[in-house]
């Protein structure tokens, strides 16, 4: 099982990273892909103490929509940043996460669209997948990508959440789609419905932890270990073995995010 997406660099886990680290080894979890917030300090150097606990553990690194605004004289900043960390962490194998938040709004649309689309050319020029956030902002998050992609752009929409138009336009650009502990709740038919349209080869799992823990344990702090749980509903959605399940999304996993 993997982790496709998970904030272990965060506060939240300084004072227990390593047994928080146990128990998802204990789980079954192979590896994780943990996000960085591009230009933090503190981040960085709590992103080493992850590595050191659990080799193999890959990074993203990109600037977040909430925090697009501290680039808006300057978007391009934005892009030297991720782009030197990315140079400076050897285990840096995604920009991200990046996207559109048009629900919270933190930063203004168009900083957010300028600090989006200098972050996708990043990408591409790392030759890097994108790890996508996108919230209220469907069309506009599918526009960017289509036209900074440039038809070879690769990536995930992360903690999917979104309409069945949305999973497709991302399936169509090529992208996969991540599910996190969400699909669990009695209330999500629709995004379960959703979620079966996506292909197996192009589904993977996360928890998006500290966040959105899954049924049992809803309401608590969320953990890579959890990621079980999303593994286990999307194996009954599909009919098969939760062994079978984790294998192939850790299979499309290693080929979006190569080792
Ligand atoms: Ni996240």
């Amino acid at each position: 099982m993997i982790d496709s997406h998970c904030h272990l660099a965060d506060d939240t886990f300084a004072c227990d990273l390593e047994q928080v680290i146990d128990r998802a080894r204990q789980a079954g979890i192979e590896t994780a892909l943990v996000i960085l917030e591009a230009g933090n300090a503190t981040e960085a150097a709590q992103a080493q103490r992850v590595e050191q606990l659990w080799p193999g553990v890959r990074f993203a690194i990109g600037v977040h929509p909430h925090q697009a605004h501290q680039y808006a004289a300057d978007p391009a900043r934005a892009a030297s940043v991720v782009r030197e960390q990315c140079a400076a962490t050897a285990s840096a194998r995604a920009v991200g996460e990046i996207g559109l938040d048009y629900h919270y709004d933190y930063s203004p649309r168009d900083v957010q669209h300028a600090v989006f689309r200098a972050q996708v050319r990043v990408a591409r020029e790392l030759d890097l997948p994108v790890v996508i956030h996108t919230r209220e902002a469907d069309e506009d998050t599918i526009t960017i990508l289509t036209e900074e992609g440039g038809g070879s752009l690769r990536g995930v929409l992360h903690c999917f959440t979104g309409t069945p138009a949305l999973a497709d336009a991302g399936l169509a650009l090529g992208f996969y789609v991540s599910l996190a502990g969400i699909l669990t709740f009695p209330k999500a038919a629709e995004l379960r419905e959703t979620a079966r349209r996506v292909p197996l080869d192009r589904l993977l799992t996360e928890t998006d932890s500290p966040f959105l823990a899954p049924v049992p344990y809803r309401g608590k702090r969320n953990e890579p270990a959890y990621v079980a749980r999303v593994v286990e509903t999307l194996a009954e959605m599909h009919q098969m073995s939760a062994s079978d399940m984790a294998e192939r999304t850790a299979s499309n996993f290693h080929t979006l995010f190569r080792p």
